[in-house]
This record gives structure tokens, sequence and C-alpha cells, in this order.
């Protein structure tokens, strides 16, 4: 059984605080997030500094860049391989940059650094996705098995999609490819301004590899706490 690892989306304007907080929820944390409003304010050096641990105990954490690029192959690749020189574990973009896009961000990132695809944007339903592509779009879990198709075929890691959508991409990729889910909430909390949300369990028995969690345990009394609730649940899921 592979453990399912939670990725601590470090969502806050700075180096400083990002720090911070991943040293608060200790070893537990050992995966971080860095978004495009961290990285856009403070910069490429934020992936080193959330990397090292200040304390004598533990490896240094993983790190997922979470820039969702999106551009000409030759832009994407050069942006992959700087992902991968900082340090970078995990790179996300766009399925929808094509497959000579997605081709070009494996080459870039190397062996180092994963990409994963982002298929369907969960804020996006059926019907936007059929304003933007010009075409009607009954069947949005389709449309993410579909994407994963080409994703896989250009090489990528994995593919980020829903926790609604996660059994179906796993059901027709098996292992070949790996999930991220993101929009994970703990039970009996908040979903805060996420519509479509999944617990830890719930993602892990759908077929997760990881999980993004943000607020559920960044925004709790006792963050601590609600990361050990979440490894817990992650454990005790079958996957
Ligand atoms: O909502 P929450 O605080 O758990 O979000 C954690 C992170 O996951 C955020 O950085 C958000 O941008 C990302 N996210 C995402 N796709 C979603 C939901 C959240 O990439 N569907």
């Amino acid at each position: 059984m592979t453990r399912v690892r939670a990725i601590i989306a470090l969502d806050v304007p700075g180096a400083a605080e990002a720090v911070a907080l991943a040293e608060r929820l200790g070893d537990a944390c050992d995966f971080v997030k860095v978004g495009s409003e961290l990285f856009t304010a403070a910069g490429p050096d934020v992936v080193d500094a959330v990397r090292r641990r200040t304390g004598s105990h533990g490896s240094d954490r993983d790190v997922f860049l979470d820039l969702k690029l999106h551009d000409i192959p030759n832009t994407v690749r050069a942006a992959a391989r700087r992902a991968a020189a900082l340090g970078a574990r995990l790179l996300t973009v766009h399925t929808t940059g094509g497959r000579a896009m997605l081709e070009a961000a494996v080459e870039g990132a190397g062996e180092s650094c994963g990409v994963l695809a982002v298929t369907v944007l969960t804020s996006l339903d059926g019907a936007a996705l059929g304003e933007a592509w010009g075409r009607t779009v009954s069947d949005v879990q389709g449309e993410v098995v579909r994407l994963s198709s080409l994703a896989r075929s250009a090489g990528v890691r994995g593919v980020v999609c829903s926790g609604f959508e996660a059994e179906a991409v796993r059901a027709e990729h098996g292992d070949a490819l790996e999930i991220l889910v993101p929009g994970v909430r703990l039970a009996g909390g908040g979903a805060h301004d996420q519509k479509r949300v999944v617990t830890p369990g719930a993602a892990a028995t759908a077929g997760a590899t990881y999980v993004v969690i943000g607020r559920t345990v960044t925004q709790d009394s006792d963050p601590c706490a609600a990361l050990a609730r979440v490894s817990a649940e992650l454990l005790a899921s079958p996957s």
C-alpha cells in the first residue's frame, strides 16, 4: 500500500510567514505547496526557504510548485527547467496547453521534478467549459478522463483533478498516473469558498496519490492537531 501524502498549501503573502507556518506544523509537514501568490510575492528564493528545515531534526521538505503553466512549448520547457533547478519536486502545467507543451514541460523538468497536468479547474462547470471551448460540455468527468489520457501519452507523471473525478481517472489509468486532489476538508469543518470538497479519507479511497491541504488545517484553531487528524485518516484509508 502506498502512503497518500498530504501537501500543505502555504497560502500566505511572504516567505517569512510561509517558513513560520511550515515550522509550526512540525515533522508532519514534509511536503509544502508554493502557489502563484506566494511565488509572485516572495520570488523564486522562497522555494529553497520553505524546503530547508531550520531545526536540527528531519530531512528537508519536498516542494510542490503550483504555477499551472500554460504557454508555448519553448517557454514552458525553460520554466520547468528553472523549477527543477530551484529544487521543486512537483510542478503543474495545464493539459489544455497541448501535447507539445506537455512534452516540453516533461523534458525541461527532467528526472528530479514531476510534471502534474491540471485537467479541468474545479472552478469550471460544464457551462463555463462550453463557453470557453465553443461546444457543449455535458460530461465534465468525461473531459477530465479524456484530458488525463492526453497527459499520460505526453509522458507526465500525473494529473490534478477533484476528488469526485479521481476514481474514474484511477479506473482508466491504473498506476500509470499519479493523482493530486485539492479541495479537501476534514469532516465537520467549513467548506470555505470551495463547492466540491471531499474528506482526506474519501480522496485516498478514490485513488489520490497526494492531497492538497489548505485552510482545513492552516485556519484551524489547532493546526497541528488538524494535520494529525488528516494524517491518521490517510493512513486508515484503503488506497
Ligand atoms: O481551499 P484550500 O485552502 O484547501 O485550498 C488549498 C490550495 O489548493 C489553494 O492553494 C488552492 O489554490 C488550491 N486548490 C486548487 N484547486 C481546487 C481547490 C484548491 O488548486 N479545486
